[in-house]
C-alpha cells in the first residue's frame, strides 16, 4: 500500500517511522517531509497547506491511505478535499478540528455537555475584557481564540501584564482580528491523553507527558515542547477511567451530537486539579513530542490502525510495556530569534531513535533548520534508564548552537 504522509517535523517522523515498520506499507511519501524522514520516505515539495496540490499529488501516484500531522493542514480543509474526492484520510474534517482552532467552540462544546474545565468567558471588545479581569482575581489565563502555534496564552500574574496583553490581543491585532477567552487560573499536573477517535468509538494511547517551558524547572517561555515521556506514575487507573468516561468519551458524543463528528486522534491536554481532572485545552491531531515518545511504543500494524480510524472504525493497537523518554535539542535563542545552518555530527553513534524537527542538508552535510531541531528518545524498561540513556545519547551528538532540557521526566520522580 502506497502511504502518504502530511507534515515535516518530529511528530511526522514518528508516524513515518511507525509506518515505516509495517510490512503493508509498500511506499511512503512524505509532504514536505524534512532532512531525517528522507531516510524512510520520498520526501515530495508540497507545503502541508497546499490542498489541491495534496489532492492532485494522492490521485496521480495511487496513495490509499494519507495521515495528516499539523493543525494547519486540517484547518484548511485537507480531509473534507480528499473524501470528496474518495481518498482515504486520516484527521478530523475542517468543522470537527475547530474544537482545537477555535477556544471559544471548545469551551462552549465543554460546558454544553457538561466536560470539566476552567471557568470562562469570551471577548472581543477590549474595555469589557479588562473589565472582567479587574473584578477577577490572579493569576488570570488569557488565550487568542484562533490557531497561534502555543503561544497564543498568557498567564497574566499583574493587571498590568492582563492589560497591556489584552491590548495586544484586541487592540493591536498583533494576531490578528480576533477574541480572546479568559479563564480561570487551574493548578496541578498536566499530562497529556491522546485517543483515536471514530464517531463515538475510541480507543486511548499511553498517557504522555509535555515539557512545554524552555528551562529547566519549567522556566522561561512556552515553546512547542522540550520533551516527553510516558508512563505517569501520579495518572491512577481511576484517574484514566474518570479521564476517558467524563472527557474524552463524552466529547466524542458531544461532536456526533453537533453534527460533526469526529475521526483521527482527539489529543486531551488535561490537568490534575485538586478539584478533579480538568481540560485545559483540545487538540485535533497527534501531539508534538508527545507523539514521538508515544508511537515507538505501538506493537501492531500502523496502516492497520490508521487504516481502521479512516474507515470510521476502533482500531485495536498493542502497546510495548517499555517507558520512554524524549530529550528536545533547540537552537539556542529559541522561542525567540535564532540562527540556523549548524552543523550537527555525532547522530550515527546515538542508539536510541531521532527524530528530525527541523533539520536540512547542507553540501550533503546535516545543519540546523528550525527552532526545535531533533528530539533523542529512548526507551526502557523502566523510566529512570529511559532517562539515563536519552542523556547519554544526547552528549553524543555535537553542535555549536543547541541547547537541551536536563529535567525532562523528573516529574515522574516527585
Ligand atoms: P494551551 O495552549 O491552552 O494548552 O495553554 C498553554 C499552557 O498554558 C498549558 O499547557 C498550561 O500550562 C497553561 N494553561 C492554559 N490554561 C490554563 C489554566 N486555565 N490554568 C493554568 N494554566 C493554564
Ligand atoms: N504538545 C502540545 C501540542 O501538541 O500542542
Amino acid at each position: 500500500m502506497k502511504v502518504l504522509v502530511i507534515g515535516s517535523g518530529g511528530r511526522c517522523h514518528a508516524i513515518v517511522e511507525a509506518l515505516s515498520r509495517s510490512p503493508k506499507a509498500s511506499k511512503i511519501y512524505a509532504a514536505p517531509g524534512n532532512a531525517g524522514i528522507a531516510s524512510l520516505a520520498e520526501c515530495v515539495a508540497i507545503k502541508d497547506t497546499d490542498v489541491e496540490a495534496l489532492v492532485e499529488f494522492a490521485k496521480n501516484n495511487g496513495v490509499e491511505l494519507t495521515v495528516v500531522g499539523p493543525e494547519a493542514s486540517l484547518a484548511a480543509g485537507v480531509v473534507d478535499r480528499f473524501r470528496e474526492e474518495g481518498l482515504k484520510i486520516f484527521g478530523p474534517t475542517k468543522a470537527a478540528a475547530e474544537i482545537e482552532a477555535s477556544k471559544d467552540f471548545a469551551k462552549r462544546l465543554m460546558v454544553k455537555y457538561d466536560v470539566p474545565t476552567a471557568a470562562y468567558a469570551t471577548f472581543s471588545d477590549f474595555d469589557e475584557a479588562l473589565a472582567y479581569v479587574k473584578k477577577g482575581s490572579l493569576p488570570t489565563v488569557l488565550k487568542y481564540d484562533g490557531l497561534a502555534a502555543g503561544k497564543g496564552v498568557v498567564i497574566a500574574t499583574t493587571m498590568e501584564e492582563a492589560e497591556s496583553t489584552l491590548r495586544d490581543m484586541l487592540l493591536d491585532t498583533r494576531f490578528g482580528k480576533g477574541s480572546v477567552v479568559i479563564e480561570e487560573f487551574l493548578t496541578g499536573e498536566e499530562f497529556s491523553l491522546m485517543c483515536f477517535v471514530a464517531g463515538n468509538k475510541i480507543y486511548a494511547m499511553p498517557v504522555a507527558q509535555d515539557h512545554k517551558r524552555a528551562y529547566d524547572n519549567d522556566e522561561g517561555p512556552n515553546t512547542g515542547g522540550m520533551g516527553a515521556y510516558t508512563e505517569l506514575p501520579f495518572i491512577t487507573k481511576e484517574d484514566h477511567d474518570y479521564a476517558m468516561a467524563n472527557i474524552m468519551q463524552r466529547v466524542a458524543d458531544a461532536m456526533v451530537a453537533e453534527g460533526t463528528p469526529f475521526t483521527g486522534v482527539l489529543y486531551g491536554g488535561l490537568m490534575k486539579t485538586p478539584q478533579g481532572i480538568k481540560v485545559i485545552e483540545f487538540n485535533a491531531r497527534f501531539g508534538d513530542p508527545e507523539t514521538e515518545v508515544v508511537l515507538p511504543r505501538l506493537k501492531s500494524d500502523a496502516v492497520d490502525v490508521f487504516m481502521a480510524v479512516a474507515n470510521n472504525e476502533a482500531p485495536e493497537a498493542e502497546w510495548s510495556e517499555e517507558a520512554t523518554l524524549g530529550i528536545v535539542l533547540a537552537s539556542k535563542g529559541y522561542p525567540g530569534d535564532y540562527a540556523k545552518g549548524f552543523a550537527i555530527k555525532g547522530c550515527e553513534r546515538v542508539e536510541s531513535k531521532v527524530y528530525h524537527m527541523g533539520t536540512a542538508l547542507k553540501d550533503g552535510e546535516l545543519v540546523t533548520a528550525g527552532g526545535r531541531v531533533m528530539i533523542v528518545v529512548a526507551s526502557a524498561p523502566t523510566l529512570r534508564e529511559a532517562q539515563m540513556k536519552a542523556r547519554e545519547d544526547i552528549a553524543k551528538i555535537e553542535c555549536s548552537n543547541l541547547f537541551h532540557r536536563t529535567d525532562i521526566g523528573n516529574k515522574a520522580f516527585k
